[in-house]
This record gives structure tokens, C-alpha cells and sequence, in this order.
């Protein structure tokens, strides 16, 4: 870090690519009104920016020089004070960052997959050097949901989060549900508006709302939680049928990200108590507070002892939302204030023997479930009969018009049941030789 003759401090940004993200943080750096040394003291300069083609047209015009296809130069450049790694994916990303890290640089990512999957050495590698890392970036785009959750609510204990934390799958799912777009053209629209992975298979599977998930959930229960515990489910099975018919019964589809503790039950299906960590799409009433958070934004309701809901909302991918977050880790790093939050954090030493994830066949939940039957008496009751066996309570019924193809559809909605229970129930029907189709469900988050 060097000073200029004037008061102001400068501090000197590397970024290690310069697509979607990269550009936002870059446009705010450079265009920002008031400029950012006015609102903040320090004179933020890009000094290095490393892409894979240097040739290629970007979206923000700057200095060519500033521009190497080296990146290994920007983590070892020594006027380099906070290294950017907005290239996403594991590698060369993770060991990029390690280098930098080693080299006593803060460190800001947007890269959630990577921290998912490599954060305990990532982590602990910062801790090593005394240095920190950043990712706002990485979970919602512009909303500060890890400054909440780290340091606006740390007075809490938290009980739950709730979240829609893809923006991609829920654009998909609005247009879909409201345009009545298909599919195909639904995800072409978001990666063009430049919002889905460069895989967007990560998106429309869940699994980058799971790697977001985890890493709210590390610091929410201060711990340090496995991939591999997650239960993750996508959207791409989702049928409008299904949505059409929630809708008459009062709920819309949203791809939820859900950790919650929960208590020993009395059940002696019941496991002993834990956390249920889990993302799939889910059925939630239109008076929900998150039913009505549409196209890209995201939104998390989080559960504090103290403060009771906690609800963050906004834009959860896109050019300057994320590059906004990204701005203000490095801001954060500058002033010195990362380096402090980031060596307290205690989150991956806690060994959490008290907080187990559920398996997820032990879950509770409500379900909707619709059935495709032959149009002949006493089928109502014969499904009754098998939920009722498995201890599945339905909470309502309706029956539908036969489809030109004879099956009649039968939808349910259940009371609260232990997820394997409801489903051997289900295994149990789709026997039944009235049955046209396996069962298609839904869980229900109230
Ligand atoms: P992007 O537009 O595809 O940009 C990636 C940049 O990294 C490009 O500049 C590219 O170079 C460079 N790059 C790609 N693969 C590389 C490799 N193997 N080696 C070296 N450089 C490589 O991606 P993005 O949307 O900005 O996303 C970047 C990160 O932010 C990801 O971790 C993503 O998950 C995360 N994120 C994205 C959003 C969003 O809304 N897009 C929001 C939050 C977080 P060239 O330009 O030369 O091709
Ligand atoms: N692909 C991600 C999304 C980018 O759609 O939410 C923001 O993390």
C-alpha cells in the first residue's frame, strides 16, 4: 500500500478474470458518483486485471494495459494489496487464491462453488497468513445477506433460513409460471442477461443455491458443514400441471434453500435433534413472504431468537448487484475492518457433535402430491386407506377432470409426515393397478 502525497490512502486492486462480475466491480471502481475516495477516504485503484483473452471486446472500457493474460503475476505482484478472483470454478481459482493468500493479500471472491468445496483449506489458509477472505459476492449477488448474518444478527441464535438464493432458476420458474415461456427459452433469456453459471446445470439442479446454502449455514451455526450433507433437487422435473393446480389450492413453486434446527421430537420415528439443510423446489402459500419475490431476485427470511423473521431482499445476480458486493469486500479489506471480522470468525472449529444434519429421509414435512388414476369408484378410498397406513394425514382433496387420455388426476395436500414415511406410501400406491403414473410430489413449507 502506498500513499500519494495527499491524506487519501491507496489501495491497489489485482482481478483474476473480467467477465459479468468482474466488469460490475470495475464500472463502480472507475464510474462510481460521488467517486468512491469521496465517499470513503480511500483511493481504490485496478491496477492488474488478468483474462484468458486480451483481445476479446469487454464491457467497460478502461486502460488496456491494465490488462495480462499472467494471472500468476497479479498474485505475486507485490503492489498488489487485494486479489479479486472472479473467474469461478475450482481451478486455477483455488490454487490462485492460496498463492495470494501465502503472498499476505486479502482476498475478495464471488466464487461460491469453490468456498462450498474448499472452503475449510481456504479458510485456514487466510488464518495462516493473517489475511482475509471476502465473499459477499458469493451468496445473493447485491444483498449483504453475509454481513447480516455474520455480524447484524450475531446476537442470535439462529432458528431457520429460508431462501430463494438463485437467481437464474427463479427468473426461469417467473417466466415460466407467469410468461407461460417454455423452458429451453426461459434459461436462454437468464444466461443472456447474464445471470446462470457458466454450467448452467448448476443452476437449474440446485446445486448452486446448495453451495450458498452452506456457506449461510457455516455462519449462522457456526460450523462447518459437508457438500454431501445436503439433499439437493432442481427445478428441471417441474410440471406446469402441478403448478396450475397449487395455484387453485392457494400456493406458488419456488426453488427454497432451507436450513432449520429442529428439536427431539416424541415420535419414535423421530431422530434426536440436528438440522435439516436441504434445497428443492417447494410449494409455499401466495401470502408467504417470499411467494411474491419474482424473476432474478433473491430473497432470505432468517430466524433469530431475538429478532424474531429477518427478511433481505433484492437482486441476487447480474453485473453491478454482484459487482456492488464485490466493491464493498474490497472496501472492507482496505480499511482493515476484513482482516479483523475474519480472524475471529470461529466458524470451522466448532466440531458440532449438537448439531448433526438430519438425514433427509427424517425430515418433517408437508407434502403435495398428485395422483394419475383410472375414472372408477372406490379409488378415493383405496388411496385414503394406503396413506392412512403410513401414517400420512391429508389435509385436503381434489379431483380433477379426466385428461383426454382417460387418467384422472387426483391432487392431495397432506398434514405434516416424515418424509420416508410419505414416501413408501407413495411406492405403495403407484402399485395399485388403478394407478396410471408414479406419483408426483412436492414438499410444502408454510
Ligand atoms: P464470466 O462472465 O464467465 O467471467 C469469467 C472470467 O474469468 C472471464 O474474464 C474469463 O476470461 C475468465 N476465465 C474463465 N475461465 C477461466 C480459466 N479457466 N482460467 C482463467 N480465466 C478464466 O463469469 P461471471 O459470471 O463473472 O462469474 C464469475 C464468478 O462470480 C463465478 O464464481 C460465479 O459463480 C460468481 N458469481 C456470478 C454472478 C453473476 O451474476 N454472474 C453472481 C454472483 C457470483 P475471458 O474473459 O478472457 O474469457
Ligand atoms: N448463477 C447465479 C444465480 C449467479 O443465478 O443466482 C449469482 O450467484
Amino acid at each position: 500500500m502506498a500513499g500519494n502525497g495527499s491524506a487519501r490512502k491507496i489501495y491497489r486492486v489485482g482481478m483474476l478474470g473480467f467477465g459479468t462480475v468482474g466488469s460490475g466491480a470495475a464500472k463502480i471502481v472507475l464510474e462510481s458518483t460521488p467517486p468512491l475516495p469521496d465517499k470513503t477516504g480511500i483511493d481504490i485503484r485496478l491496477h492488474k486485471i488478468a483474462v484468458r483473452d486480451a483481445k476479446k471486446p469487454r464491457a467497460v472500457a478502461l486502460d488496456k494495459k491494465l490488462l495480462t493474460t499472467d494471472f500468476e503475476s497479479v498474485v505475486h505482484d507485490p503492489e498488489v494489496d487485494v486479489v479479486v478472483e472472479v473467474i469461478g470454478g475450482i481451478e486455477p481459482a483455488r490454487a490462485l487464491i492460496l498463492a495470494a493468500l501465502k503472498n499476505g493479500k486479502a482476498v475478495v471472491t464471488a466464487n461460491k462453488a469453490l468456498l462450498a468445496m474448499h472452503g475449510k483449506e481456504l479458510f485456514e489458509a487466510a488464518l495462516a497468513s493473517g489475511s482475509s477472505i471476502g465473499f459477499e459476492a458469493a451468496v445473493c449477488g447485491g444483498v449483504p445477506v453475509i454481513g447480516a448474518v455474520r455480524d447484524g444478527m450475531v446476537a442470535n441464535r439462529i432458528e431457520s433460513i429460508h431462501g430463494i438464493l438463485n437467481g437464474t432458476t427463479n427468473y426461469i420458474l417467473t417466466r415460466m409460471i407467469e410468461g407461460r415461456a417454455p423452458y429451453a427459452q426461459a434459461l436462454y433469456e437468464a444466461q443472456s442477461k447474464g445471470y446462470a453459471e457458466a454450467d448452467p446445470s448448476t443452476d437449474v439442479r440446485g446445486v448452486d443455491a446448495a453451495h450458498k446454502l452452506l456457506l449461510l449455514s457455516n455462519l449462522a451455526f457456526h460450523s462447518m458443514f459437508d457438500f454431501g450433507e445436503l439433499h439437493v433437487d432442481g427445478i428441471e422435473g417441474i410440471a406446469i400441471e402441478d403448478v396450475t393446480y397449487a395455484a387453485e389450492l392457494g400456493y406458488t413453486m419456488k426453488l427454497l434453500a432451507i436450513a432449520k434446527r429442529r428439536n427431539p421430537g416424541a415420535d419414535p420415528d423421530e431422530v434426536p435433534g440436528g438440522i435439516e439443510m436441504r434445497v428443492h423446489p417447494a410449494l409455499i402459500p401466495f401470502a408467504h413472504p417470499l411467494a411474491n419475490v419474482r424473476d432474478v431476485n433473491n430473497a432470505v427470511l432468517i430466524r433469530g431468537d431475538a429478532t424474531g423473521e429477518v427478511m433481505l431482499y433484492g437482486r441476487g445476480a447480474g453485473m453491478m448487484p454482484t459487482g456492488s458486493a464485490i466493491v464493498a469486500d474490497i472496501m472492507d479489506a482496505a480499511r482493515g475492518s476484513a482482516k479483523q471480522t475474519f480472524t475471529k470468525l470461529q466458524f470451522f472449529q466448532n466440531p458440532r457433535a449438537d448439531l448433526p444434519v438430519i438425514p433427509f429421509g427424517k425430515i418433517r414435512s408437508r407434502y403435495y402430491v398428485r395422483f394419475s388414476v383410472m375414472d372408477r369408484p372406490g379409488v378415493m378410498g383405496k388411496l385414503a386407506t394406503v396413506l392412512g397406513q403410513f401414517g400420512v394425514s391429508i389435509a385436503s382433496v381434489i379431483q380433477k377432470e379426466p385428461h383426454a387420455s382417460g387418467d384422472v388426476p387426483i391432487v392431495m395436500l397432506t398434514h405434516n409426515t416424515i418424509e420416508d414415511r410419505f414416501r413408501e406410501a407413495v411406492a405403495e400406491i403407484d402399485k395399485l393397478e388403478f394407478v396410471r403414473k408414479p406419483g408426483a410430489f412436492y414438499r410444502v413449507e408454510d
